[in-house]
């Protein structure tokens, strides 16, 4: 069976929709799901409506996309009725949210009230000052903002993960009080535009996504799953199932698919569960967590 179980919450396959790509409406949410995945993560919510940068804010290099969009939102109270859109469909639904240290626990607590099956905080947006890798890269911060959210909010804390950073296991130790780990946000990254000879994204830096950051994200996932015992989401360049699979290898439970949707539209779901099918099929495996860690020495 392709389902599996993350913090008491019931997901029907492992593949969810990930934050930022195509879940800042209820419908596209719905749409995702409708085409298989197993559960969607909102677009990150902060406390106010945010327009984010001026164009460009997307960049396709041959590897994948780099991205400032700088944290666009509606601001967490219009966001009320697009959660109740998946609701009211029956899909899990993760509430992303972002902010300064006191905003975080107010957004989990807004969060819970609409109804969401768990909070994942993002810890690690590369490209707005003030509000991701900063938080995303200090422990200490990290754990305080972890265990205050904690203390205040019921349903399951998810702590998204910043790969920008020297030792990622240092943070994830710090955020063990999570109930899970997404493991990772974007890379830092830039790219030149070689006649006007000066980056192309108006922030200049972005943050990197697609095939090419797959390496990374896994021993990000392999690197947390050796030392510690907390369920982890993978996600980063997961374009198909051998991807997916690859991730439940190092040690993820379940993954999140973001990049791959601008590649091949929301049945890239569908085509991920069916392959991981097949594949635990021929492997003889019978649950994910049979085989999710069975690469990791
Ligand atoms: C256009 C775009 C917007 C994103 N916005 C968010 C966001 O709001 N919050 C967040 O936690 N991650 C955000 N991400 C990061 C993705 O959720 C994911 O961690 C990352 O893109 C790696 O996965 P992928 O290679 O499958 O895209 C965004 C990524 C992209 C490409």
């Amino acid at each position: 069976m392709v389902s599996v179980e993350i913090s008491g919450i019931k997901l029907k396959n492992p593949v969810l929709l990930a934050s930022g790509i195509m879940d800042e409406q209820g419908d596209s949410m719905v749409k995702a799901a409708k085409n298989g995945a197993g559960g969607v993560v909102t677009k990150s919510i902060g406390k106010e409506e945010r327009n984010g940068y001026k164009n460009p804010v997307v960049i396709e290099i041959d590897t994948g996309i780099i991205n400032a969009i700088g944290l666009a939102n509606p601001g967490i109270d219009n966001f009320k009725d697009e959660i109740k859109k998946v609701k009211e469909n029956g899909i899990p639904v993760i509430g992303s949210i972002f902010g300064n240290k006191d905003d975080f626990t107010l957004l989990a607590k807004k969060m819970e009230e609409y109804g969401v099956d768990a909070v994942e905080l993002n810890l690690s947006c590369p490209h707005v000052k003030g509000f991701g890798s900063e938080i995303g890269q200090d422990p200490e911060l990290v754990e305080e903002i972890i265990n205050e959210i904690k203390r205040k909010v019921n349903i399951p804390i998810f702590a998204k993960l910043t790969p920008n950073i020297t030792n990622i296991v240092e943070i994830a130790m710090s955020a063990s009080k999570a109930d899970a780990l997404v493991l990772i946000n974007t890379v830092k990254a830039i790219s030149i535009d070689i006649y006007a000879k000066r980056p192309i994204l108006s922030n200049y830096v972005g943050g990197y996504s697609g095939p090419g950051i797959k390496p990374i994200g896994l021993r990000a996932v392999y690197d947390v799953r050796k030392e510690m015992d907390i369920p982890i989401i993978g996600v980063g360049g997961i374009n198909n199932w051998k991807d997916a699979v690859e991730y439940i290898l190092a040690g993820a439970k379940a993954v999140q698919v973001g990049t791959a949707i601008y590649y091949y539209g929301f049945s890239v779901f569908r085509k991920i569960n069916e392959g991981i099918e097949k594949y635990m099929e021929k492997e003889g495996f019978n649950t994910i967590d049979e085989f999710s860690g069975l690469a990791v020495k």
